[in-house]
């Protein structure tokens, strides 16, 4: 699948987006190394901060099917400029994707800014941390 297709499949998502309060839709897409794709939308809630976002949506639909291994993550809002993930979203992508792997954010015009993983949550806590300061 190429990375227009992952983005179109973002894309499909905004429809699906729960957004009753911040009227913001945000669709997102996981490929898996095998190819298989996870599609996501952000869902909120009147407790607003129990909202999850798209791309956690499309990450946990993964992981909970026991997907470990992910190509490509596309996300996609009605923005001017390629939407920025949050930053819970970004330490999410940090445990489940290697730092090499590569974001595409996506705005209304389709304008896609391609990044990494890194490149989105640098110096990030990770498990190799949690171990090292546990206490024994
Ligand atoms: N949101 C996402 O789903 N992903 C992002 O990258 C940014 C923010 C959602 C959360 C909430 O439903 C709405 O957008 C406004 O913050």
């Amino acid at each position: 699948m190429h990375k227009e297709q992952l983005i179109e499949s973002a894309k499909q998502m905004l429809d699906h987006a729960y957004v009753p309060y911040s009227k913001f839709p945000v669709g997102a897409a996981l490929i898996t190394d095998e190819g298989k794709v996870y599609q996501g939308c952000n869902i909120e809630n009147a407790a607003y901060p129990v909202t999850c976002c798209a791309e956690r949506t499309a990450i946990f639909k993964a992981v909970s099917e026991g997907e470990r291994n992910f190509k490509a993550l596309a996300v996609i809002a009605n923005t001017d400029r390629p939407v920025p993930p949050c930053g819970a979203c970004r330490q999410v992508m940090s445990e489940f994707f290697s730092p090499e792997m590569k974001v595409y954010i996506t705005s209304k015009d389709l304008e896609v800014k391609e990044v990494t993983v890194q490149e989105l949550l640098p110096f990030s806590f990770t498990p190799e941390d949690l171990s090292s300061g546990q206490t024994k």
